[in-house]
């Protein structure tokens, strides 16, 4: 990840790129988390939680400028890196989360299974979160970047805590299925990731 990074950040365009698709990948995690509000019961948490989304999203989009104003104006396929793999990541854990709900825990379809599914896949990509933005922020030191995430690092810790805290409430006796949801989203990763560097690494 580190040598990735190193590359990227070091073209232009690239750089751009990675920062535009983040940007996407944090807008789809918005959208669903406002789409899996309940209409009533809507709590401080969850509205916060998806501002601070949208605010990623908002915030990596904005960064772009520092290196060309010109470059990446939406998240159409030719401005993302490895397009299919980042547009569809969310959408494939979420399947592959509520598919194992299904079978080795015979929920079926339903409120409960959405929300079951919601949280861990939300739980998921905290995790990876807390790990590839310090990372990031890591390598645009060593570059002497302008950019930085700092804020976007200190937000995602919160929402790992607030959502570790729903995963021990949920399955407190369960650890296996959270545990779960940390493969699945690690497979899923690990796909994401080559795709990239295959990009990266041969322009
Ligand atoms: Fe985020
Ligand atoms: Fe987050």
């Amino acid at each position: 990840m580190q040598a990735l990074l190193e590359k990227l950040i070091a073209n232009p365009l690239l750089h751009a790129k990675w920062l535009n698709t983040l940007s996407m990948m944090e807008n789809a995690g918005a959208r669903k988390i406002s789409a899996c509000e309940d209409k009533n019961n809507v709590t401080l948490t969850v509205l916060k939680h998806a501002a601070e989304e949208h605010r990623h999203a908002f915030y990596l989009k904005k960064q772009i400028a520092k290196i060309d104003d010109t470059l990446c104006p939406n998240y159409h396929l030719t401005n993302l890196l490895a397009p299919k793999e980042s547009k569809f990541y969310l959408d494939h854990l979420d399947i592959a989360v509520s598919r194992f709900l299904r079978k080795a825990l015979r929920m079926s379809n339903g409120w409960d299974l959405k929300f079951s599914a919601y949280i861990l896949v939300t739980y998921a990509i905290e995790v990876r979160a807390e790990s590839l933005y310090p990372q990031y922020q890591a390598a645009l030191e060593n570059a002497g970047s302008n950019i930085h995430v700092k804020s976007i690092i200190v937000e995602e810790m919160g929402h790992l805590a607030e959502m570790r805290k729903q995963i021990n409430q949920l399955w407190k006796h369960q650890p296996e299925v959270p545990q779960k949801a940390l493969e699945l989203e690690s497979q899923l990763f690990q796909q994401w990731t080559t795709a990239v560097s295959r990009e990266v690494l041969t322009s």
